[in-house]
């Protein structure tokens, strides 16, 4: 039976926050477009572990996690025991309180880094990196790998990319992940910083990460690790730790404290402290007391339960799985690549015929699914048994028909491909 994902009631709620709301949404991966409009759902009202449930009271495994914060799940209650003691505290206080010492402390024992800055969002924490890498050299030029946000100096080199001075679209170069000849070609001693996700789903290539590194430091260039994804995600102390690669400057947001908005710029004391002379980075909610009591209980979590050990580990076995059923199956347009608590699906399909099918199908098997999964603690055998029995089913339908007839079997509209 045809689920009831979409329906009048959210066509409603669709068609008045259209009116109220730029393109409805707070951020593009949630774009009704980005799903099978008209046969998806569109609106999300609660959380349970790793379930979501629409509006319509429609129950499903969530692979995308709030696109990457709750490592746990929702609703966690070591969490919200957290979060409900800080706010019969206080939310926000006139001075600073002692939980964002008691947060720098941990970080520092975790990751090694040795300062930390406490803001909001990603973006906040990678324009003060790039900022406090320029006050470092007294250069400006930019050298980017990966997505760091929506500010100027980061969006002048996406796609839509109106409204943002000439002079910032000069002044950044990307360079290709895994590219050392890319990188090479571009990086000259007018270069402030080296900006990168040090892992995003392609296998890094050490010989890559560490001549970047080498050479940031032989010509005096910053080289700043956005870890959004990988940090409390990898590993506790990011991909850094894991590649053994130390930058100047780090930054965190997404899982560090399950879904609560706080983000981290962490660094070597030389620059940092910038920070604290003429470099200037300051806000109203940087101290914001609900996120770091959060980020200080979800730390503690992750290190008491081994968490990131787990997820990375049921996370490998299950891209193991779905490679079985590749073969199985013989389907030559899907394949894998990532790391276990979070991978994707590379579909030889430039239409989304592939990935709009794909995403109905999971649908259809009660699994929220954009192409990416992203796992938290609480997607455990009996989901992911779930997440490959669907899968199973899925692949052997794209082996039996065409992307024409998987077209046909289509209900809503086709996925659109992002603006990056
Ligand atoms: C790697 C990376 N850096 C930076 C950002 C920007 O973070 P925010 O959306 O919180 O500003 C994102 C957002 O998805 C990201 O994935």
């Amino acid at each position: 039976m045809t689920k009831n994902f979409f329906n009048n009631k959210s066509f409603k709620i669709f068609k008045k926050g259209e009116k109220y709301i730029p393109g409805l949404v707070q951020t593009f991966a949630k774009n009704p477009f980005q799903f099978s409009f008209g046969f998806s759902p569109i609106f999300l009202n609660k959380g349970k572990g790793c379930y979501v449930s629409d509006i319509n009271g429609n129950k499903l495994i969530d692979t995308i996690m709030g696109i990457g914060p709750l490592i746990l799940g929702y609703n966690n209650k070591i969490i919200n025991k957290a979060i409900k003691s800080q706010i019969n505290k206080g939310i926000i206080f006139s001075l600073t309180n002692p939980q964002e010492v008691e947060l720098a402390e941990i970080l520092n024992r975790e990751t090694k880094f040795d300062m930390f800055k406490f803001s909001k969002t990603g973006a906040d924490v990678t324009s003060a990196a790039i900022r406090l890498s320029r006050a470092y050299n007294g250069r400006e030029k930019i050298l980017s790998c990966g997505y760091h946000g929506w500010h100027d100096w980061s969006a002048a080199s996406l796609k839509r990319n109106n409204g943002i001075p000439k002079y910032s679209k000069k002044i950044i170069q990307k360079f290709e992940y895994n590219n050392l000849k890319d990188f090479l070609n571009k990086v000259d001693n007018k270069t402030a910083a080296v900006i990168m996700e040090p892992i995003i789903f392609e296998k890094p290539n050490l010989k890559f990460l560490k001549t970047i590194r080498q050479i940031t430091r032989q010509k005096k260039i910053v080289l700043i690790f956005d870890e959004m994804w990988t940090g409390f995600r990898l590993d506790i102390g990011g991909a850094s730790k894991i590649l053994n690669i130390k930058p100047d400057l780090v930054c965190y947001s997404k899982a560090i404290a399950n879904g609560m908005p706080i983000s981290v710029l962490g660094g070597s004391k030389k620059i940092m402290n910038l920070l604290d002379k003429d470099v200037f980075f300051y806000t109203t909610f940087g101290a914001e007391t609900l996120s770091i009591s959060s980020a200080i209980a979800t730390i503690k979590l992750l290190k008491r339960d081994k968490v990131l050990q787990k997820i990375n580990s049921r996370g490998e076995n299950l891209i193991k799985n779905i490679n079985k059923l590749i073969n199985k199956h013989n389907v030559t347009s899907v394949s894998i690549q990532g790391y276990g608590s979070r991978f994707r699906f590379i579909l030889n399909d430039k239409k989304n015929i592939l990935k709009t099918f794909m995403h109905e199908q999971y649908l259809k098997n009660n699994i929220l699914w954009n192409g990416i999964i992203t796992l938290s603690y609480s997607h455990k055998n009996k989901e992911l048994k779930k997440i490959i029995d669907a899968t199973d089913k899925i692949l052997k339908k794209i082996s039996k028909h065409s992307l024409s007839e998987l077209n046909y079997q289509i209900k809503g509209k086709l996925i659109k491909s992002r603006p990056l």
